[in-house]
Order: structure tokens, then C-alpha cells, then sequence
């Protein structure tokens, strides 16, 4: 007996929870990892002048990385009105990587050497956010490889993701740049 189309569109839907869970066990991993592993004193920064200025740097280009996800994913849809060039899948797909890859020193440095601190709602944000990040990004690409899960899970899960990132850079880099100015 074959399945009624209502059996079909919620069995698809509920596949989704595996890239969910998934996804949240990165994101509760990652913060469990944060709050409980001690506080590291040692600092790396590459060839700029401190760890902070790296951070706030990276996580800028990280947000302008983000920024072209966004675009190019609205067009590649069909939301800007304008024909997608066929060469924008690789555009949308190496500002993704770019992203993650660009972030990875930056949250190395958050969640080794600082942690998941509660010091004010800010910070608790930031921490929460950038955990939720990589939980959501492990999520994306799940979805992007289940073939058999409903059209509206990729935009919804790749909202949460672009919200993540956006969310944790307002709380660190914008937030210093705003308060203390250029670091040093
Ligand atoms: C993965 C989980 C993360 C945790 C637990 C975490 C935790 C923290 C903490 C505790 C601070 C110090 C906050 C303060 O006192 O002002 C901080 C700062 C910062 N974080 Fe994160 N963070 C995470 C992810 C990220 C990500 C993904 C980014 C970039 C996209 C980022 C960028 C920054 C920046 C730019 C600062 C300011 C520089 C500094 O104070 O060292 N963080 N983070």
C-alpha cells in the first residue's frame, strides 16, 4: 500500500530532527566544553598586534563573508528580481567556507582560552550564540545533503545559522569596536 501525500510530506518532515539533534549536540558539546575546561593563559594573534585586534578582525570578515551567503542565497531563490548567473552556487558555496574557516581561530581562541562565562547578558548571549553557530552550521550542511526532507528546511535552518553568526559578532566585534574603538 503506498503512502497518502499527507503521510509522505510529514514523514519528510519529521527527517529533519536528524540533522536538528545532530546539530544540537555539536551546539550543547560545544558550550558543556566552554563552561567546564579551564581558562587558558596563553595568547596567539598571527601578524596582528594582539589576540583581541585578531578576534575583531576576523570576526569583521567573517560578517562580510556572511553577508554574501545572504545575497547570493536570496538570488540564487529568485528574491532579487535579477536572473542567477550560473556561477553563483560556487560564489554562495566559497563565502560559506570562507566564513567557517575564518571563524575558527577566532572561536578556538573564545572557547579554549576564555570559556562560556556568565559575567553579564551580553556575554551570555555571545557565548550561547556562537555555540549555537557551529551546531547550526554542522545542521546546514546535513540539510543540504538529505535529499529527502522538505524544500522550506534549508532556508529555515540557513536563517538560524546567518542569525547565529550575526548575533555572536554583534555581541563581540561590533560591540568592541562601538565601546573600546580600534584595538590595539
Ligand atoms: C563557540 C562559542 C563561543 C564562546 C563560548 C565565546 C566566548 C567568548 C567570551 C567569554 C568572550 C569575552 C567576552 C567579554 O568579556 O567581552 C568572547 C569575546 C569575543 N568573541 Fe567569542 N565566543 C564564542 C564564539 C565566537 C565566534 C563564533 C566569534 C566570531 C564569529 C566570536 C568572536 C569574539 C570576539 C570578536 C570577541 C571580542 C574579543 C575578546 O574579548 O577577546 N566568538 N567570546
Amino acid at each position: 500500500m503506498t503512502d497518502r501525500p499527507e503521510d509522505q510530506i510529514s514523514t519528510r518532515a519529521s527527517l529533519l530532527a536528524i540533522p536538528l539533534l545532530i546539530g544540537a549536540v555539536v551546539a550543547v558539546g560545544l558550550g558543556v566544553f566552554a563552561r567546564t575546561h579551564a581558562a587558558q593563559h596563553v595568547s596567539w594573534h598571527g601578524p596582528f598586534p594582539s589576540m583581541v585586534s585578531m578576534k575583531v578582525w576576523l570576526t569583521v570578515a567573517v560578517l562580510v563573508f556572511a553577508a554574501i551567503q545572504l545575497v547570493t542565497a536570496l538570488w540564487m531563490y529568485g528574491k532579487l528580481g535579477i536572473a542567477s548567473p550560473p556561477w553563483l552556487g560556487k560564489v554562495h558555496r566559497a563565502s560559506g567556507g570562507l566564513a567557517f574557516l575564518t571563524s575558527l581561530p577566532v572561536a578556538a581562541a573564545c572557547l579554549w582560552v576564555l570559556g562560556l562565562h556568565s559575567t553579564d547578558t551580553r556575554v551570555v548571549l555571545h557565548g550561547l550564540l556562537g555555540c549555537l553557530f557551529y551546531g547550526a552550521l554542522v545542521a546546514k550542511v546535513l540539510v543540504l545533503r538529505g535529499r529527502r526532507l522538505p524544500g522550506w528546511a534549508l532556508p529555515v535552518v540557513a536563517g538560524v545559522l546567518f542569525t547565529a553568526v550575526v548575533g555572536a559578532a554583534l555581541t563581540s566585534a561590533v560591540w568592541w569596536l562601538s565601546t573600546h574603538g580600534i584595538p590595539t
